[in-house]
């Protein structure tokens, strides 16, 4: 997709990933993707945000940054921020790591919003309705896990938006 925002051409998706801190799923889920894509040499807008105020401005998860060094993506210069009625119009999907994220989303989702909202495992077929699990209150392997999940959501975004793919 290609549209012209601050009079400049933005070529490629605009995604946002969604979580409840955006301290740990989503920045993970960002990390995942930005690495997948500049893999693939696609031009993506991706972000990420949480539904709760209580991480703005933060770093991700100490557990979280660690995870993701461990796989070769570095995403301590990710800050928290909150999601915002703007985003349902800036981006073109925003995919929402649980049900309870999704759920809170489509609490303020414009009416007339444009983006299209779902959660990130419906990308996966075997995987579809289920809930990336909250590593926040967990043990540190849960973010193992959480960037299995999350990886293997960004490879499927990078399938779906690859030109080949038509
Ligand atoms: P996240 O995990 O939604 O994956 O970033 C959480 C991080 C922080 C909190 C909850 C979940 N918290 O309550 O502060």
């Amino acid at each position: 997709m290609v549209d012209m925002r601050n009079d400049r051409a933005i070529a490629g998706p605009a995604i946002l990933f969604l979580c409840l801190g955006n301290i740990c799923r989503s920045p993970l889920a960002e990390g995942a993707a930005r690495a997948a894509f500049a893999r693939a040499g696609i031009d993506a807008t991706l972000d990420s945000a949480g539904t709760g105020d209580w991480h703005i401005g933060h770093a991700p998860d100490a557990r979280a940054q660690a995870e993701a060094r461990r796989r070769g993506v570095d995403i301590s210069a990710l800050r928290g921020r909150q999601l915002r009625r703007a985003d349902f119009y800036d981006f073109d999907l925003i995919l929402a790591a649980d049900a309870s994220n999704l759920r809170d989303a489509r609490a303020i989702r414009p009416t007339d919003a444009t983006a299209e909202l779902k959660l990130m495992l419906d990308l996966l077929p075997e995987r579809g309705g289920q809930g990336v699990t909250d590593p926040y209150y967990g043990e540190d392997d849960g973010f193992a896990e959480t960037w299995d999940d999350v990886d293997a959501v960004a490879a499927a975004l990078v399938a779906e938006f690859s030109p080949s793919s038509g």
